[in-house]
């Protein structure tokens, strides 16, 4: 043991058993995508008509087209966020544009590009990181994969894992979604079928945790859509996010059906020293000191 560990360190090599995350032959980054240049004289709009909580969607979106006219270059209406006079940098960025476009299967991920985008620019400082990657709430995998396909697709270098019921019964707190059913687990496992480092588990969180959970997360992605289950997701993986990873809230700054969510949540921060950071896209930001 003493000889081998001697041995290691005159040959240069760190010791101690080589982490999954750190690979080979490197303190060296990941292979990250490229910064696209953005050209000064170039700004993008983004309009695309999914607003819910109106009442007269048509009426509305008219209204918001109409107003769009007025605005400054650089506007986004969208997502119940409607502003103007912004750089739009998601759009700017070739290889986030790539995986959010390849990745769209219905118009409400159309929609959320700027909420994937967070996603995206979170996973890029902690795919830099320690540990692993985590949502919860996986749905049909398309949060997932935006992220992992903007990190190197195939050779995304962390583990992810991604947690999700996939089915709906009316005692669960949160809303039922359309894509929810007995076959949606076997279309998400599908889709992940050449990215062995994407483990998708099936069942009821906090419980399915139990079989299946990293011991050192960076990224951690919530969206359940319903405080219970969101709490117990904290209290189970919050204390395993490494110094400097971070906690994304999908659903933190919305109101209506959302609301409970905030509350408890800042009741559980509170009491551990954070104060959540709010996004004008409807999520929350925390990161872990
Ligand atoms: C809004 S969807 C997630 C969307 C996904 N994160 C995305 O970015 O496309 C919410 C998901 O949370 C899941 N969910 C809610 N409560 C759950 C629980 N206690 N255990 C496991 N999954 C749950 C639902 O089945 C649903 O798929």
């Amino acid at each position: 043991m003493l000889l081998s560990l001697l041995k290691q360190i005159f040959s240069g090599a760190a010791p101690g058993p080589r982490s999954p995350d750190r690979p080979a032959g490197a303190d060296a980054r990941p292979a990250l995508p490229p910064r696209s240049a953005a050209k000064l004289e170039t700004l993008y709009n983004f309009f695309y008509p999914v607003f819910w909580g109106v009442s007269e969607p048509e009426r509305f979106t008219a209204a918001v087209e109409d107003l769009s006219k007025s605005m400054s270059q650089g506007y986004h209406a969208a997502d119940n966020f409607v502003t103007w006079g912004r750089n739009n940098s998601m759009l700017d960025d070739s290889a986030f544009v790539a995986a959010w476009e390849s990745n769209i299967e219905s118009t409400s991920d159309r929609a959320i590009v700027w909420r994937r985008y967070v996603l995206a620019t979170s996973a890029f400082h902690c795919v830099q990181l320690a540990g692993d990657f985590v949502e919860c709430g996986a749905y049909t995998g398309v949060g997932v994969k935006t992220v992992v396909d903007y990190l190197g697709g195939t050779e995304f270098p962390k583990q992810f894992w991604a947690y999700d019921i996939f089915e709906h019964d009316e005692s669960m707190a949160n809303h039922p979604m359309p894509e929810l059913g007995p076959q949606l687990f076997d279309r998400v496992q599908r889709k992940f079928a050449g990215y062995p480092q994407v483990h998708i588990v099936k069942g009821l969180i906090p419980d399915s945790f139990r079989d299946q959970c990293p011991d050192r997360v960076a990224y951690l992605h919530i969206d359940l859509n319903q405080a219970p289950a969101e709490i117990a997701a904290l209290d189970h993986m919050f204390d395993r996010v490494v110094p400097g990873g971070m906690v994304i809230l999908d659903d933190y700054e919305w109101s209506g059906i959302y609301r409970p969510q905030k509350l408890a949540e800042d009741e559980w921060f509170d009491r551990r020293g954070y104060r959540v950071m709010p996004l004008p896209t409807g999520q929350g930001l925390i990161v872990k000191r």
